[in-house]
Parts: C-alpha cells; structure tokens; sequence
C-alpha cells in the first residue's frame, strides 16, 4: 500500500495493525522516549491548500518525532498564487525525491489525483467535503481506546453532514468495525441521498438520535462550504442541534462527546461543555499525532 487516499483502500486487518503501531508509539512516548528514528533519511512535504491546526501540525510533528525532515507549502506564499496547476506543483514537488506528500485541498477527488501523478507516497489530509481519512482513524483508535471495542456500539454524527469528510470517513471506519450509525442534521445539511454514505439511519431529530448512544460525534458547521444559508442563524442552529446541559442529561452515562475541532464555540456545543467530563476531544487531538506517526510507519 503506498498511499493513504481513502478508508476505503485500507481493510479492517490493516487498520488493526496501524492501531497496534499507534498503540505502541503512545507507551513509548508516554514512558520518556520522545525521539524514534524510523523516519530517518525521509522527507516529508506538508501540501495544504486549506487552512489546518490539528492535521498539518499534528502531522508534521509526527515527521519530526520519528527523525523526518519536513517542510511546509501553504498555497498562499507558493508558485500556485502565480496560477501554477495542483499537477505541477506536485510533479515539482516529486522531483525533489520527495518521500511522502500529505496534501489537504478544497477539491474532493484531488488526494486521488495526486497519489495517480506521483511516485512519492500521499496522505490524503482532508479533499473537500469527500474523505478524511486520519481524522476517522483516529476517531476510531479513540472509541476503542475508551470503549475497548467498537463492534456493536451505538455511534450518531450530528450537525453538518452535508459538507463533512469526517463523516463520510467516519461512517465508512465505524460500519466496517460492526457499530450501528446514525446521521441527524437538519434536513437542509443531509445530502439528497443520505442513504448512499452507508449508515443505518438517518433522523432530523437530534434528541432522538442522541439518547440511547455511547458516542455522540458533533460536526463543526462548515461556513466556509455554505455559499448561501443552510438555517436562519447561528442560534436557531444552536437551540435546534447544538448539545446543551438538557440534551446531555438525556444522553448515556458513559457516552462519549466527539468532535472534529476547530469547534464553533456556543454553536455545535455549548461552551463550558466542549472541555467537559463527557468530552475526549482533546483526546482526540493527542491520539492524532500517534495515529499520523503510525501512518508513516505503515506506508514505508
Ligand atoms: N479536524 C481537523 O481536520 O482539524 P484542522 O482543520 O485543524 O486540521
């Protein structure tokens, strides 16, 4: 396997083995070892056409911990803002003997492109609103890390479906690990066949879906996606989906509270809620750099 496109090409048995490499890297660096030397000798170029916190320093610290070299092209101070095309910027890219591309760009479809046109390795680092696939691995590490298993778990992803590579990764990581999935979101942030992204229900009722599940994953809403309003405000959204104090209390005792990041703050989820005892987002956030230095790992 020399790319990471989509969750797709990758099969439960493998997933497994990155999870077992991710596992590891977190002990060792847990006990004192923060430098590993598996990357030594490869380069890493961190492509991002899209603003990122989490992915692109996530992975590029993941580069450096494991003794990579990485550098960073952020579109707007490259050769793209004089009109060169993603082709040649990653043809360029690739005669630099560059090991591994890690590209994120608004377009779905453009990590495939770019893992057809290059030798180097690609990580799809989120195109569009098609596919994420490191963030679904480590939502899934996280769910198991927590959970001890995923098969049979009742797992809702709320909010802007629509517009959600998350959701899209995420629905395909969870079904081929055995959970029951349900969609909700407004019916103007459903996609008009919401059946074809493979979950099992869909609901516009955000206080059903919610009830009787063990993961509870809010999407961040996608304003930058939404060329015209998808509800009337940003508070109408929040007191129709958004989780509040009343919608927790109806929730499991032991559920677990999701979300991507960045959150809109008092939108998806209520503020003094987003860091709350329900909440591993930031676990999330810490997992992700075990996931990426395990992705790495498996792709060399
Ligand atoms: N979850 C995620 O992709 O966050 P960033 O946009 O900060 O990378």
């Amino acid at each position: 396997m020399k790319d990471l496109v989509s969750i797709n090409d990758i099969t439960k048995e493998e997933i497994e083995e990155i999870f077992k490499i991710a596992k590891s890297y977190k002990e060792r660096f847990k006990s004192g070892e923060k430098k590993f030397s598996d990357l030594r000798g490869f380069s890493v170029l961190l492509v991002f056409f899209e603003n990122s916190t989490r992915t692109r320093t996530s992975f590029e610290l993941a580069g450096k911990i494991l003794g990579a070299d990485t550098i960073n092209i952020s579109a707007s101070a490259s050769s793209v803002k004089k009109g060169e095309t993603l082709y040649d910027t990653v043809k360029t890219i690739e005669a630099m003997n560059t090991d591994f591309i890690v590209i994120r760009h608004y377009m779905s479809g453009a990590a495939k492109i770019v893992s057809k046109s290059v030798k180097s390795r690609v990580i799809n680092a989120g195109d569009g609103t098609n596919e994420h696939p490191s963030q679904a691995l480590l939502d899934a590490f996280t769910v198991l890390e927590k959970k001890g298993n995923i098969e049979g778990l009742k797992i809702a992803i709320v909010g802007d479906i629509l517009h959600s590579r998350v959701a899209r990764s995420d629905i395909k990581i969870f079904k081929k690990f055995g959970a029951e999935v349900t969609l909700c979101g407004p019916i103007t942030m459903l996609p008009r066949y919401p059946q074809s992204l493979g979950a099992d229900y869909i609901t516009t009722d955000v206080e059903e879906a919610i009830k009787d599940k063990d993961v509870v994953i809010f999407l961040r809403i996608q304003l930058e996606r939404q060329e015209k309003p998808f509800f009337s405000t940003l508070n109408e959204y929040s007191v129709k989906y958004g989780l509040n104090e009343k919608r927790l209390d109806m929730m499991k005792d032991d559920v677990l509270i999701m979300h991507p990041g960045p959150v809109n703050r008092g939108v998806e989820i209520k503020s003094e809620l987003v860091y709350g005892n329900k909440s591993v987002i930031l676990d999330q956030v810490e997992n992700g750099l075990f996931i990426r230095m395990a992705v790495y790992n498996f792709l060399v």
